[in-house]
């Protein structure tokens, strides 16, 4: 075990015989799928070379590299295909970035971004099926996206909240809800005119209301 995130987020890789993680860095999200038999075969990726190196050495340590293939390069520039596609720990805007310029279409793609999930969820719901859409707690709050192959259409509240979130009204969520009204809360007291957090206040206030039915 990595961390709570990336087994949350190894979870949710669909059984693949082609994996590529994008932004390996360490290489754990591949390498704890490959090792839990979700993928056969992983293709690794980052655009630093150092980075996919650690990667490369913990394959090395584990007896891994016959089931990996390495790569430098922008997203998913260096690779062809894969069936399933990680895109995790980066921000929502390259996480976006990735997608426009990814040149085929994998059955899945798997995406953790740390920051801009309104912008991310309008994307996808353009491009593909939203799958799942949840926050889960490590430290910090995680999204975690799963896409198939279609479209959506997302509510307003979809968009701000995720869908999955909204649907199963669960702890983390309904922690993260909370936590976001008393950030909000704190930085009104500073500057009570900001309109920005007192629109945000009012959206968080409306969900909180949503969770307590
Ligand atoms: C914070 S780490 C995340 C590592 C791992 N994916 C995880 O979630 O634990 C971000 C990694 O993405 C790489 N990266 C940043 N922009 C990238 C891009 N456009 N294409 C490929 N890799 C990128 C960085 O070099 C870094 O290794």
């Amino acid at each position: 075990m990595y961390s709570k995130r990336i087994d949350k987020i190894v979870s949710k890789i669909p059984q693949c015989n082609l994996l590529a993680d994008i932004g390996c860095d360490h290489g754990y999200i591949g390498v704890s799928a490959l090792r839990q038999g979700i993928a056969k075969k992983c293709l690794f990726s980052d655009i630093s070379a150092p980075s996919l190196n650690k990667a490369k050495l913990l394959c090395q340590k584990l007896g891994l590299d016959d089931r990996a293939e390495f790569f430098v390069g922008d997203g998913t520039q260096k690779i062809d295909y894969a069936d399933c596609v990680v895109i995790a720990g980066m921000g929502g805007r390259e996480t976006i970035d990735i997608l426009k310029n990814c040149k085929f279409a994998p059955d899945y793609f798997v995406l953790q971004p740390m920051k801009n999930l309104y912008e991310v969820r309008e994307y996808v719901a353009q491009h593909y099926h939203i799958i799942y859409d949840k926050i889960t707690f490590d430290k910090k709050f995680y999204n975690l996206l799963v896409l198939g192959k279609g479209q959506d259409t997302l509510t307003e509240m979809q968009k701000h909240f995720g869908k999955t979130n909204l649907e199963q009204k669960h702890d983390d969520f309904v922690s993260f809800v909370r936590c976001e009204i008393a950030k909000t809360k704190k930085l009104l007291n500073k500057k009570p005119d900001n309109q920005k957090m007192v629109d945000k206040l009012a959206l968080l206030t409306s969900v909180e209301k949503e969770l307590e039915k």
